[in-house]
């Protein structure tokens, strides 16, 4: 197979006859470009003017805490008695990492022409970068290239690259399916070489120290609720005209966005889970309120009020602004991916982790999670779940935690619930994860998983759930993608 790599703006076409195939996304590169600029713009300039959400919400509390003859009680504790330990992975005992070189695998040394240099320009939000770093070092090692760490600053790239091939974000996509000599390299790369520069390094793990002297356990939630990102799905919570209105409102800056047709988003499982939904379906699944959650998340829509039945379900309620001072988290505040990677740092260290989204930093702390020993990582089933919650008020706290409970099976971070090569590789490591040589309890295991396989593929085989699938709102014109960009994360 052959790759093409596009010199941006020398418009000139390189071919390697390589076996790698880079995916390529977009057709009208510099266009796209050019349309995505100044979209950014006007988001800028749109933000400015529209005035934020009022705190005017959604009447999740409406059906929540007291509603008449209701026999959905939400008890306090989780499951003292559900005779197991709810902190861990049943089978992760089984499996561990194995990501080293095989034996004859060549030396990247051995191969790399002297004068031969691979230059990359990340973008995006960081776990995109982290992808795109990772998959650049693949693309350098078999195009017997060094590669040159990426420069941030955009106007220096051009110097001096007689040698060296430019890949830009759209460029450099490597598949999904490499050798498995190639996907160990990713895993080395992903899970031990790449770091966070010391002072983020230190930081997060003060974090994650000041959780543990708070409790020997805790569950992190990564929350994306913002109101774009909620317009853009075309989801409804319930919050009547305002809702409507405010999110409508912000709708109009997509302008091939079809009628929402909520309903229907709903169903495929398109909507994330609410705050509150969240927190009923942890305590579903066990988790008392004495459990101690690190939150991360943006802006929330409907701000302090729509946050208010977790905080109720789970009042040790701690984030990187409760655990840290003003002037310790300075150095931080005003830049959103150092935010963001110490939130990274927290919840992949974090003995549970939940999201109530299906993004880039979700997938990637999924796939380190199964990768550093199947570290339980919970993504709610939406599709089934959304279908209990909706009808939770006339069911029993019990009817709706054992439907809960049995939808989640298979989607608890244990060891094979994806078929390997199921997903992206950043997800799902199948080739970096071996099993241990005395198990013989597999095929067990596996029939216990069985029952939600089905949803599991589904939901892998899709990508963002934001933009790529036919029953979304979008028209799909292939620069509108570049929407998603605005949504990861
Ligand atoms: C919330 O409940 C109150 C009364 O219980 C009702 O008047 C109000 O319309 C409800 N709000 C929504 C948006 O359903
Ligand atoms: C190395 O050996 C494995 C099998 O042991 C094989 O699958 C792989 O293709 C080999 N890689 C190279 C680069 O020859
Ligand atoms: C890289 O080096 C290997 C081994 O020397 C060679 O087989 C391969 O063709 C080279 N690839 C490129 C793109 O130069
Ligand atoms: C709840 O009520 C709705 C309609 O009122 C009904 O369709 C649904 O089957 C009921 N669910 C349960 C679990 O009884």
């Amino acid at each position: 197979m052959a790759i093409t790599i596009e010199m941006k703006r020398k418009k000139q076409k390189y071919n390697w006859n390589i076996i790698v195939l880079l995916r390529r996304r977009y057709l009208h590169r510099p266009l796209i470009s050019a349309v995505s600029a100044s979209i950014l713009l006007l988001f800028t300039a749109i933000s400015l003017f529209l005035p934020s959400p009022s705190p005017l919400p959604l009447p999740l509390q409406n059906n929540s805490n007291s509603h008449h003859h209701s026999a959905f009680q939400v008890p306090e504790s989780g499951c003292g008695s559900c005779g197991r330990d709810i902190w861990t992975s049943t089978h992760s005992h089984l499996f561990s990492a194995c990501s080293n070189a095989q034996l004859n695998f060549t030396k990247a040394n051995v191969k790399t022409h002297q004068d031969r240099y691979l230059l990359i320009a990340t973008s995006g939000g960081l776990n995109q970068q982290r992808t795109g770093i990772i998959d650049a070092v693949v693309a350098a090692y078999l195009l017997n290239a060094t590669l040159v760490l990426p420069h941030l600053d955009h106007t220096s790239f051009w110097k001096d690259t007689r040698h060296a091939v430019l890949l830009t974000k759209f460029d450099y996509r490597l598949s999904n399916k490499l050798d498995e000599d190639l996907q160990k390299l990713r895993c080395r790369v992903n899970y031990h070489a790449l770091k966070f520069t010391d002072y983020i390094q230190v930081m997060g793990k003060l974090l994650v120290e000041r959780m543990r002297m708070k409790s020997k356990h805790f569950i992190a939630l990564h929350l994306r609720f913002e109101p774009d990102m909620l317009a853009f799905s075309g989801c409804y919570y319930g919050g009547g005209e305002n809702e409507r209105i405010e999110l409508g409102e912000i709708r109009k800056r997509w302008k091939n966005l079809r009628a929402s047709n909520p309903e229907k988003v709903r169903r495929h499982g398109r909507c994330p889970l609410t705050p509150q939904e969240v927190g009923l379906m942890l305590r579903a699944l066990g988790f008392g309120s004495e459990v101690h959650l690190y939150v991360a998340s943006g802006e929330i829509y409907g701000g302090e009020i729509t946050l208010a039945p977790l905080r109720a379900l789970f009042p040790n309620f701690h984030s990187k602004e409760t655990l840290a001072t003003k002037e310790e988290l300075a150095p931080f505040q005003s830049f959103s991916s150092r935010m963001a990677a110490l939130d990274f740092i927290v919840c992949g260290d974090s003995d549970v982790f939940v999201t109530n989204n299906n993004g880039n930093m979700a997938k990637i702390l999924a796939g380190t999670r199964r990768y550093m020993g199947h570290k339980p990582t919970i993504r709610p089933n939406a599709k089934k779940l959304n279908r209990l919650l909706m009808n939770k008020n006339n069911m029993t706290w019990e009817e709706f935690g054992s439907g809960v409970r049995s939808f989640q099976v298979g989607f608890m971070g244990e060891p094979n619930e994806l078929r390997p090569g199921s997903g992206e590789f950043h997800e799902n490591p199948s080739s970096c994860i071996c099993q241990n040589s005395e198990l013989k309890t597999l095929e067990n295991m596996n029939n216990n998983n069985n029952n939600n396989n089905k949803d599991i593929e589904e939901q892998f085989s899709e990508e963002e759930w934001s933009t790529t699938d036919s029953s979304l709102p979008l028209e799909m014109r292939k620069d509108q993608a570049e929407l998603q960009e605005f949504f990861s994360d």
